[in-house]
């Protein structure tokens, strides 16, 4: 069913409740260090502020368990968003209660008002149809925007909807959806898949999906080394999830019954520790005994950029080696490059993928990089989402 978008509602004088996600990462000082899900947001709130509605947003920060904890405070965001909209941006202390209602009441045509942590209370993530009622009580109209958090059915991204007269989607779920599954449901070809990160487990259900949309699979990061196993090559003292070996054997076999081409690493950048002591790059394959594959050799670098290069579309999801170390960043950061200088579709998948386009600079050279770990990933996979289900109904 189609959800409607918030430039399809008349927004004028109406206490407009945007649904966020706001979960960026603080720093030390009590700033945002990544405000990007921030920005990702503005036009959505940027449009209920010239609709002159009374603009309140809610969102959860971390995983507070359930109670006000300070360091857990939605504070730095409303700093961050109050300069990025040079506007100022009143901060309740709670996301519900009396102080709260007196706020929306007197809240100005056109004012932003950010409610406090929703995880500050337990009832958020439990959906509990009280608090989901009484956060309905402060809106006529519940825009969902929180791509990031629409994989949770919670109080604010699910329950409220059928408490509140109007519901419609923001401008940053609508432009997920369409990239993370209209796109990806029908991508140009040839269609290339490039996973990494840690652990096949995690991401079983999205390669089945994928296999049977994709004409070349490239597997990097850590779970290449699960993949090597099963194709009996030595993979040394890599980190290899043995519970998978099976698992991945079977996607290998499904792969090449549908005539998709998996290209594996086929060399290495290795070391004895992850610090890099001993760094070196291997010959081939084959990864000796005693040391461990922490990123793709530059071989392998230019194997997989070459497949970018004839790509009609790209998705990319997870790195291709422990990034955070320099000494292990080359391959994903090369590779993040290719994606930015191919002529095709791009879409990169939230998290850590999301944060080396983001290191590397070219985040405005991809077609689309989303603001959701684990919702794009749901999404992908094909499984509906709470918070755009509760949209539709
Ligand atoms: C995320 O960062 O993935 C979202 O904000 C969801 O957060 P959660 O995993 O704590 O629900």
């Amino acid at each position: 069913m189609a959800v409607r978008s918030i430039d399809e509602l008349e927004l004028e004088g109406k206490r407009v409740f945007i649904r966020v996600d706001f979960n960026v990462p603080i720093d030390e000082d009590g700033r945002v260090r990544d405000d990007q899900r921030i920005r990702a947001a503005m036009p959505t709130i940027r449009h209920a502020i010239k609709a002159r509605s009374k603009v309140i947003l809610a969102s959860h920060l971390g995983r507070p368990k359930g109670r006000p904890d300070p360091s857990y405070s939605l504070e730095p965001a409303g700093l961050r968003l109050s300069e990025i909209l040079d506007q100022e941006v009143l901060l309740a202390d709670d996301c519900i209660g009396d102080g709260v209602n007196k706020m929306v009441q007197d809240l100005p045509p056109g004012g932003v008002l950010l409610l406090e942590n929703l995880r500050f209370h337990s009832e958020e993530e439990a959906n509990d149809p009280t608090f989901a009622k009484e956060l309905a009580s402060i809106a006529d109209v519940w825009v969902m925007d929180a791509f990031g958090t629409a994989h949770r059915a919670h109080a604010s991204t699910a329950g409220m909807a059928e408490h509140v007269a109007e519901r419609a989607a923001g401008f940053l779920l609508k432009k997920e959806l369409d990239y993370l599954d209209r796109t990806l449901k029908d991508p140009q070809k040839p269609f290339v898949v490039i996973l990494g990160g840690a652990k096949v487990s995690d991401k079983i259900k999205v390669i089945d999906a994928l296999i049977a949309r994709c004409q070349f699979l490239l597997i990097g990061g850590a779970m290449a080394y699960t993949f090597l196993s099963a194709k009996g090559s030595s993979v040394g003292g890599s980190r290899v999830e043995k519970g998978s070996v099976e698992q991945a054997r079977r996607i290998l076999g499904r792969a090449s019954e549908r005539g998709v081409e998996v290209l594996l690493p086929i060399d290495h950048v290795v070391a004895l520790d992850l610090e890099g002591v001993g760094r070196r790059i291997t010959e081939g394959v084959d990864i000796p005994h005693g040391v461990m594959g922490l990123d793709i050799g530059p071989r392998t670098t230019e194997l997989f950029r070459e497949k970018i290069e004839t790509a009609g579309t790209v998705f990319w999801n997870g790195p291709l080696g422990l990034f955070e170390n320099a000494a292990f960043s080359k391959g994903t950061f090369a590779i993040a490059k290719a994606i930015a200088e191919a002529s095709c579709i791009s879409v990169v998948g939230g998290g850590d993928s999301a944060a080396a386009v983001d290191q590397a600079g070219i985040s405005d050279k991809v077609t689309h990089v989303s603001t959701g770990g684990g919702a794009s990933l749901e999404l992908v996979e094909g499984r509906g989402l709470p918070g755009v289900i509760a949209l539709e109904q």
